[in-house]
């Protein structure tokens, strides 16, 4: 089962993408004519052009910046995500509720443009309504009633986006980093599953079961983060193989690569192994399993993990110097030839963002600016997009 189903996905996958990988560079003219807010000019190549026989590039986008940057957008990527408008507490803020008018309007513009869309993210322990784990008296909500909620939530938003969402996050971050599922006892509080309070281990499986059974095409993701840790590795790993086990429909593994500008020198801290090999290992051992691997949220961080930054430390598009800009490229390059290397198994790169001035990495309460991403805060390429698209 394993086999056979892993090689009909992994044909499916590369069948869509060389579909619109021919259909974006052969036959008809690929967006990025327009020379626009930074818009590729024309005869300029344009990442989706480039990676036309590797793997769709994708950007998050949010309810403003698929119309601000959808020059930028339109020209080099052939993918979205939607940063927050398609999580629980966007699309059933009460209980039987559905509002879609917002993620609509971005499906839309997708699918006018030969976008790609991956939806994101329907089972998380973080942006749900506080009514989902309530019993409406104080306490939790019962076992069956919470799992009649998620299978609804589910059924019903996989089913409305049927056809037009290609691929669902469909969990998100249910390992910690030693390997162990995510409770409801972890130390901070927006780190506890509910989900794993009220139902144990079982909502996994569940919300597969679910999505699938909504949408039989659509491609459905694991979807987590600090990927390069041995023993998150791992226990990602175990809880695939045993849901695959279990015949539950998984497809495929994302890794969030939210990456630092160079790994942490503290060898306690995750970001100590944040390199190239640990990440490759990921790529190797969930392919493995014959699954898919999506990079679905890549940024490139100039604050370096472990490190202590003060206001006055922060940067600044002034103290973002040239240097910094060629170390950020150096990261991105290193990151890349590992993906190319792997595009038998990886199918797709979503960055998590469109240009510098929009990136929630600049959105913390502390008042930090990050520039993790290929394009500027005026939306022209960075030394990082050289890096990325000249291979
Ligand atoms: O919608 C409210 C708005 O009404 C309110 O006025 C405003 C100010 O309080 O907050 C708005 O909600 C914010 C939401 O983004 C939508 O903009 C939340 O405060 C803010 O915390 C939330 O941040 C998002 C974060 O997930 C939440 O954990 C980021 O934009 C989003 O980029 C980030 O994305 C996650 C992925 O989904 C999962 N992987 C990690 C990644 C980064 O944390």
């Amino acid at each position: 089962m394993r086999a056979q189903c892993a090689s009909l996905v992994v044909v499916c996958s590369l069948v869509a993408w060389t579909t619109v990988g021919c259909t974006g560079s052969e036959g008809t003219e690929e967006p990025g004519g327009s020379s626009g807010a930074g818009g590729a000019g024309d005869g300029e190549s344009t990442l989706r052009q480039e990676y036309s026989a590797y793997f769709p590039i994708g950007a998050a986008v949010d309810s403003g910046s698929y119309g601000s940057h959808a020059d930028l957008l339109t020209a080099h990527f052939s993918s979205i995500t939607t940063e927050n408008e398609m999580k629980f507490e966007s699309l059933q803020r009460s209980e039987g509720r559905f509002t879609y008018a917002t993620a609509d309007q971005i499906v839309e513009f997708a699918s006018a443009n030969d976008l790609l869309v991956r939806g994101h993210a329907l089972v998380w322990h973080r942006q749900n309504p506080p009514w989902l784990f309530s019993d409406g008296q104080g306490g939790d909500v019962s076992a069956d009633v919470l799992l009649e909620r998620m299978q609804a939530h589910i059924s019903n938003v996989v089913t409305h986006f049927k056809g037009k969402v290609y691929a669902w996050d469909v969990v998100n971050e249910a390992i910690m980093n030693d390997g162990a599922l995510r409770t409801a006892e972890e130390e901070a509080a927006d780190q506890q599953s509910k989900w794993y309070a009220i139902l144990g281990d079982a909502y996994i499986a569940e919300a597969f079961r679910t999505a699938h059974e909504a949408d039989p095409d659509a491609k459905l993701f694991y979807n987590d983060y600090y990927n390069y840790l041995p023993e998150k590795q791992r226990g990602i790993y175990d809880m695939l193989s045993r849901l695959l086990d279990e015949d539950v429909p998984v497809h495929g593994v994302g890794l969030q690569c939210h990456l630092s500008i160079e790994p942490s020198a503290d060898d306690s801290h995750p970001s100590y192994y944040q390199t190239v090999e640990n990440l490759e290992s990921a790529v190797e051992l969930y392919s493995s399993l014959g699954l898919e691997v999506q990079v679905t949220e890549l940024d490139v961080s100039l604050y370096v993990g472990g490190v202590i930054y003060d206001e006055a430390s922060f940067y600044t598009s002034v103290t973002f110097t040239e240097d910094l800009q060629h170390r950020q490229a150096d990261r991105y390059r290193e990151f890349f030839e590992m993906f190319r290397a792997h595009r038998d198994v990886i199918t797709g790169v979503t960055f998590w963002g469109i240009a510098d001035d929009n990136t929630w990495l600049s959105e913390f309460s502390s008042g930090r600016t990050d520039f993790p991403l290929l394009f500027d805060t005026d939306y022209q390429p960075k030394p990082a997009y050289d890096a990325v698209i000249d291979f």
